[in-house]
């Protein structure tokens, strides 16, 4: 692994085959790429956070086909995601991931966060997605605390680009603000 530039806000590294993770800060509703991560809960309702801004941008059809497999399958269970399109955003698909909500971190919220990823990695896979951005899952209402939950995101994220065998090119790691981002970097350094 490899830094290859860090400014105040943006911090890429390099991964074998060209492949990069970039953390930046930002609105991830605003980001292009294939896929978009969302912060979801297991009702698939909608919410405020990351939730709330996907759905605002992302209009009336996403809820639509999370409504479908609601009725199908009662919602998503913790550690999960599902896919729907994503509607007037520009993106193929949003990945609704739920995290845990923090405890103490006892009760399986590492393993349970870090499924999450690598779910989300494992739907980039099947659905031929090249390019990926997350939230920090679970660090906002779940109020898992930052720099742990980073340091699983990073890790996780980092060993599927290390992979011998990949479809992702580039993941954008978004975090909303100054000091998430700060926690982030300071994970990789
Ligand atoms: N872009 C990027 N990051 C964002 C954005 C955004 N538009 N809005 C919020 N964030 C950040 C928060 O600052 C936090 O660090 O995303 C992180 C995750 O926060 P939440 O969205 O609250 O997600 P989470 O902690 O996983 O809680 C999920 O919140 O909205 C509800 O329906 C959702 O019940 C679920 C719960």
């Amino acid at each position: 692994m490899k830094e290859v530039t860090v400014t105040s806000n943006t911090m890429e590294i390099q991964f074998p085959h060209g492949r990069q993770l970039r953390l930046l800060i930002g609105d991830i509703t605003r980001i292009r790429v294939d896929a978009i991560v969302n912060a979801a809960n297991s009702g698939l309702r909608g919410g405020g956070g990351v939730d709330g801004a996907i759905h605002r941008a992302g209009g009336p059809a996403i809820m639509r086909e999370l409504d479908e497999i609601r009725a199908k399958s009662g919602g998503c269970p913790t550690g999960g995601a599902v896919v729907t399109s994503a509607g007037a955003l520009p993106a193929k698909y949003v990945f609704h991931a739920v995290g845990p909500v923090y405890r103490d971190g006892q009760h399986g919220e590492p393993e349970l966060l870090a499924s999450c990823y690598r779910t989300c990695l494992d739907l980039a896979e099947e659905r031929d997605v090249h390019t990926i951005g997350f939230p920090a899952i679970s660090t906002g209402v779940y109020g898992y605390p930052v720099a742990d939950a980073a340091g699983i995101a990073l890790e996780i994220i980092s060993a599927h680009l290390n992979r011998e065998e990949t479809k992702v090119r580039e993941v954008l790691f978004v975090l909303f603000d100054k000091s998430a981002y700060d926690i982030h970097v300071n994970r990789i350094r």
